[in-house]
């Protein structure tokens, strides 16, 4: 098996397996334990359902967000169990607008996030598709991009939906701590090539919070 598979197995494994556990012990809400990092020195003061699933304060913020800016169009890549896609879902609910689009590449994860979204109260909100982000199409313009897959191709996915983001709107990529690293570093690299002015918030797992520069006003 090459290195890249034996990766890809060994990740689909851990998301499984927690999901799984979500499966025997339900939603339940703990400190966080993402190392500390010189930007977020108390990890602990944060909290988190799962390791995979965005920090408790980060679902808060993504919701207020879409409270705050009322965009017509999200894509979010990465659905999971399905938990930020609702807070998101909350959000537009509130607006009384909008819609969210989520892809899970993983069918057995997809199947798990379609339920938990079909028990809701909230699936009107939201378009849930199994297929990868490298590979979805998303019609019109995007108002708020939440980049959330695997770390990796975090930078290839921002390169693709960019020509469709709205100047106005907001490109937020989790997982962006100093320790984790990668995503950090393509976010750095995407505004060196002048694509995008980022921000990068102090919390446990790291969250950018860009704009698109090109017509910008
Ligand atoms: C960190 S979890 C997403 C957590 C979720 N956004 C939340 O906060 O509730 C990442 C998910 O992205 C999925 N994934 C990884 N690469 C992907 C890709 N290219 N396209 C779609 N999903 C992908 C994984 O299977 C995993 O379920």
């Amino acid at each position: 098996m090459s290195l890249s598979l034996r990766r890809l197995f060994r990740k689909e494994k851990q998301e499984r397996r927690i999901l799984r556990q979500i499966e025997r012990s339900g939603d339940r809400l703990q400190p966080e334990y993402h190392r500390a990092t010189p930007e977020c020195p108390h990890p602990e003061r944060w909290h988190m359902f799962d390791s995979m699933t965005a920090e408790a304060e980060v679902l808060e913020f993504l919701r207020t967000i879409v409270t705050t800016i009322k965009p017509e169009l999200v894509v979010e890549t990465g659905t999971f169990s399905g938990i930020s896609t609702l807070w998101i879902a909350e959000g537009l609910k509130a607006n009384g607008r909008g819609r969210v689009i989520t892809c899970e590449f993983d069918y057995e994860i997809y199947e798990n996030a379609r339920a938990r979204i079909q028990a809701s109260g909230l699936a009107q909100w939201i378009e849930l598709r199994n297929e990868s982000s490298l590979d979805m199409k998303v019609d019109g313009t995007i108002d708020l991009f939440f980049s959330d897959s695997d770390m990796p191709i975090r930078e290839q996915e921002i390169r693709r939906f960019l020509p469709q983001m709205n100047p106005f709107g907001l490109i937020l990529m989790h997982d962006a701590s100093s320790h984790l690293k990668i995503v950090r570093e393509a976010a750095l690299k995407l505004e060196q090539d002048g694509l995008i002015s980022a921000v990068l918030l102090p919390t446990p797992r790291g969250l950018v919070v860009a704009q698109k520069r090109e017509g910008r006003k």
